[in-house]
């Protein structure tokens, strides 16, 4: 994908010395949002610039880095997550708030921790989303500084050899990369590498704003689909805060100050040349990239493959500086990249179709399992059922049983009083008139008759009863 290099210009907010009447620039309100105007102390016309983006600042330097990571910096994480190479560098003179914008401070983030921690929390994102397909990060970081032309390994060993591979990419030979699995990781190892920058900046006058740092995160990602399909994302996302571009001229430095200047200049007017030549309408065939480290490690990130963002950081009373950093960017914005998306499938077709297939056969086989599994259910079912059945039968009946034997045992007692008492009777009565007690024997007869009947009824349902729950 052809795209141009976007410039955006971020104003930093009057500090100091520096009144708010000497302020020479001002970022266009709403309706005009994306320019800068910039007025001479001693002129009265005012010039305008336009740019991708332009912010300006407020009393909340906090709310400040958000807007920044948020409005610019973000989409550029968004892009190397995509599979897109992406690059940022701060560009403009010392002071104008280069290592604000890309480092910050603990109470005032800038783009590089902000980037680190939504990094690490889109990977949790991916990682716990609906579990279908799992992807897997591999996550390094290295971090370099240039310096008198010499690319120093902030996390290794120290001085390294920027070398080209046979498909004429850069690259830094034996520079030493650390894989990192938490945010706390990577920022450690930025961290570090910024504490031997500031070493070195106490041995070196100043040495941190006269190096350029590149701070490099390279993230791979490794995709699964529910069907084994595979596919891999590479890309790197490099985080640069240059050296300050003031004029060496303007600076009257003498001896070793004079050379470190010269090879700033070297570097950032080798990049101003590489800018402007790729900023042609018709590019020229070759492009001096060897002509600084700067450049030549850039390489892909300048007119390559690589999706690039450019913040040109202004103080706000420096009309010269500013309007020299204001050229700088202008050329900028003209450069084309051509990014290309770095995935590639791991299976071919033929690996995906047998892939597909065994897939296909394992839910098969899941599937008649299932199925064999809900037969044996309903059995059981059945088989649960029957028994609960029986078990009310077996109940009831032995119920039945109770109550019969319990009526029998009632009926026979009734029996044994009838018999006392015919026997009684019979003793009792000779003496008594004999139609009397014929009658009442015979009512007595039936009675008694009744009785045995009924007796003999229960009796043998019961013992019918008992015998089939025994069964
Ligand atoms: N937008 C801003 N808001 C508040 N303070 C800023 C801003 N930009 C820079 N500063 C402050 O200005 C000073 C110089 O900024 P710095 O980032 O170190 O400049 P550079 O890296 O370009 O030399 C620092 O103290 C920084 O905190
Ligand atoms: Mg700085």
């Amino acid at each position: 994908m052809s795209d141009n290099i976007k410039v955006a210009l971020r104003l930093r907010r009057p500090l100091g010395l520096e009144s708010v009447d000497s302020v020479i620039a001002r970022v266009g309100t709403e309706e005009k949002g994306n320019t800068i105007d910039i007025r001479h102390s001693k002129k009265v016309e005012v010039k305008s610039f336009q740019f991708d983006h332009c912010s300006t600042y407020s009393e909340d330097v906090g709310r400040d880095q958000k807007e920044i990571y948020e409005q610019l910096a973000r989409e550029y994480l968004l892009h190397a997550l995509d599979g897109y190479n992406t690059c940022i560098f701060a560009y403009g003179q010392t002071g104008s708030g280069k290592s604000h914008t890309m480092s910050g401070s603990a109470e005032y983030p800038g783009i590089i921790p902000r980037l680190c921690q939504e990094l690490f929390a889109v990977r949790e994102l991916y990682q716990a989303s609906d579990g279908q397909t799992s992807t897997h990060f591999r996550i390094r970081c290295s971090y370099v500084e240039i310096y008198k032309e010499t690319v120093q390994d902030l996390l290794g060993k120290g001085k390294c050899r920027v070398r080209e591979k046979a498909d004429r990419t850069t690259y830094v030979e034996g520079l030493q990369d650390f894989e990192v699995f938490t945010e706390q990781e990577l920022s450690h190892y930025f961290n570090l590498g910024n504490m031997r920058r500031v070493i070195g900046a106490t041995q070196v006058n100043e040495q941190s704003s006269r190096s350029h740092a590149i701070f490099s995160i390279d993230i791979e990602q490794q995709e699964t689909s529910p069907l084994g399909h595979t596919s891999k994302r590479k890309s790197s996302i490099k985080l640069i805060d240059l050296a300050g571009s003031e004029r060496v001229q303007a600076s009257k430095t003498t001896g070793e100050h004079l050379k470190e200047g010269a090879n700033i200049n070297r570097s950032l007017s080798a990049l101003g040349r590489v800018i402007s030549m790729l900023s042609k309408v018709k590019k020229p065939i070759s492009i001096p990239y060897r002509d600084s480290v700067l450049t030549w490690v850039l390489k892909e990130s300048l007119g390559g493959n690589s999706k690039t963002c450019m913040i040109a950081c202004v103080s706000p009373c420096d009309y010269e500086e500013t309007m020299s950093t204001i050229r700088y960017a202008t050329l900028a914005r003209n450069v084309r990249n051509s990014a290309m998306l770095n995935s590639h499938e791991i299976s071919n077709g033929k690996e995906q179709v047998q892939a597909m297939r065994s897939q296909l056969e394992e839910l098969q086989k899941t599937l008649s399992r299932v199925e064999n599994q809900r037969e044996v259910e309903d059995q059981m079912e059945k088989i649960k059922l029957t028994n609960q059945f029986l078990e009310a039968r077996i109940d009831e009946e032995q119920k039945l049983a109770a109550n019969y034997y319990h009526e029998w045992v009632e009926m026979s007692a009734q029996r044994d009083g009838l018999m006392q008492l015919l026997g009684g009777i019979v003793r009792s009565t000779q003496d008594v008139q004999y139609s009397q007690l014929r009658t009442l024997l015979k009512q007595l007869k039936d009675h008694s008759w009744e009785v045995g009947q009924k007796i003999e009824l229960y009796h043998s349902e019961a013992t019918e009863c008992i015998k089939r729950s025994q069964e």
